[in-house]
């Protein structure tokens, strides 16, 4: 495919909108033990910047799911190819996500964490697609909400290739 990218939210807005989430976070959790549930790999950018910005006690767990197999098209099939370490049981669990798109994905990553007994789930996304949403699911704390675009950069991929921008840009196919 011939495509070409172009920018579509800065280093500097990330970075603004971070230390908002951060905050909010940060009252909403003040005296609970939280754990940070990041999915792999898309969120480690973001899970990094947010994280340094929120001022609790806090412990980080890492899950892999897979639900695209390269390219743009999600196959609709969600795996569960890496568990949290730790213990989440009476935890307040926050899921750190790059995307959502289908909902497919926290979906399932919701149902599997709640047989782990947490006392609450919420969920933390650096971008949200509602346009393209197939069940009902959504993140309490947002960073941008975008248009139905496929984009890269800043954690996210095309291909695998991508993650390491440090802005958010479109792929425009050609
Ligand atoms: P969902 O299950 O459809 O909500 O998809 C969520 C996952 O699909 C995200 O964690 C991303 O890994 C991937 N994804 C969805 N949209 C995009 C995109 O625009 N760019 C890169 N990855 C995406
Ligand atoms: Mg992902």
């Amino acid at each position: 495919m011939e495509y070409s990218i172009e920018k579509m939210i800065s280093e500097t807005q990330i970075e603004e909108r971070i230390k908002e989430l951060a905050k909010m976070i940060e009252s909403d959790y003040a005296g609970k033990e939280l754990v940070c549930v990041g999915l792999l790999k898309g969120s480690i950018m973001f899970m990094a910047d947010l994280l340094k910005r929120i001022e609790l006690n806090l412990s980080m767990d890492f899950m892999k799911v897979s639900s695209y197999h390269g390219g743009t098209d999600s196959t609709g099939v969600v795996q569960i190819l890496k568990d949290v370490d730790s213990s989440l049981e009476e935890k307040e669990v926050l899921i750190i996500e790059d995307i959502i798109d289908t909902g497919l994905t926290l979906e399932t990553v919701k149902k599997f964490l709640a047989t782990k007994k947490p006392n609450s789930i919420k969920v933390c996304s650096l971008l949200d697609k509602p346009s393209r949403r197939k069940v009902d699911i959504e993140g309490e704390y947002i960073g941008f909400e975008i248009p139905d675009e496929f984009v890269i950069g800043y954690g996210l991929d095309y291909d695998e290739m991508y993650r390491n921008l440090p802005y958010i840009a479109k792929v425009v196919k050609r």
